[in-house]
């Protein structure tokens, strides 16, 4: 079975600075990965890479087969256009740790937009799937709420129904719960667990452990630019091989 994303020897430099030095890796088709490791050691970075916001310096990294942000013809490589890259990025879903979710609009229209404005997807249908993401992630009496009367951990959940309208063959979550207060944490973990139970592709960029060796099929723990260990979340959590793998986790943990 092809990987949904493959990397092999991703680097990303700004200037002469080096984040990513030799990213090897491969998340199947339906699996949930974990990226951890400690601030700056490039985990958004990589992510902003799969997501095409971020051009890799060297190396190849795929989704769904496809390389990004490059077209291959025999042995040469072509840059796609920003269009063409417009249009990969919409099958995949991100998720930040600021919901970033439009203001000015209700939940019920913030979910709707992108299908209408991207994808030519009418009104009714738009919302009538708008509704229907909004009851997965248990806020479908919230629909008619601007952001500003949410908290953030409904906020987050709206922001995660507006990633999953687009119908994403990938989700991307970078931090999501870190900037929640602790008691809201648990309902966006819960919504991540169920579409994991679905069976979406997910990569998720966290710090909640029990998340991780939970819901995670594999962890990998990422430091200064480079895999440092990867693995089942039983044995990367609780036998981790490497001196800095273990120094990490006795300060999360
Ligand atoms: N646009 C940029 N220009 C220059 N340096 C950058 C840029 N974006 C990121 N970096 C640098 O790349 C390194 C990795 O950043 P990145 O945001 O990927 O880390 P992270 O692992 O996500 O950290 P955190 O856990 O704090 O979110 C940092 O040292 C950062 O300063
Ligand atoms: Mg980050």
């Amino acid at each position: 079975m092809n990987a949904m994303v493959k990397a092999e020897g991703v680097h990303k430099s700004y200037g002469a600075v080096q984040v990513l030095k030799g990213i090897d890796l491969e998340v199947a088709p339906r699996e949930v990965f974990c990226l951890i490791g400690p601030s700056g050691s490039g985990k958004s970075t990589f992510l902003r890479c799969i997501n095409h916001l971020e051009k890799v310096s060297a190396g190849r990294l795929s989704v769904d087969g496809e390389l990004v942000g490059y077209r291959q013809k025999g042995d040469k490589l072509y840059e796609l256009k920003d269009s063409e890259v417009a249009l990969k990025r919409r099958d995949i879903g991100m998720v930040f740790q600021r919901f970033n979710l439009f203001p000015h609009m209700t939940a019920l229209a913030n979910v709707m937009e992108a299908p209408m404005q991207v994808k030519g997807v009418s009104k009714s249908v738009a919302r009538e799937r708008a509704l229907k993401l909004l009851d997965r992630v248990g806020l479908a009496d919230k629909a008619g709420n601007y952001p500003s009367q949410l908290s953030g951990g409904q906020q987050q959940r709206v922001a995660i129904a507006r990633a999953l309208a687009m119908e994403p063959k990938l989700m991307l979550f970078d931090e999501p719960t870190s900037a929640l207060d602790p008691e809201l944490v648990g309902d966006v973990l819960d919504v991540m667990r169920g579409l994991a139970e679905d069976g979406m592709t997910m990569i998720v960029v966290t710090h909640e452990m029990g998340f991780a060796r939970e819901v995670g099929d594999s962890v990998v723990f990422m430091d200064d630019g480079v895999v440092v260990e990867s693995g089942h979340p039983r044995e990367v959590l609780t036998n981790p091989q490497h001196e800095r793998t273990k120094s990490f986790l006795s300060k999360v943990l």
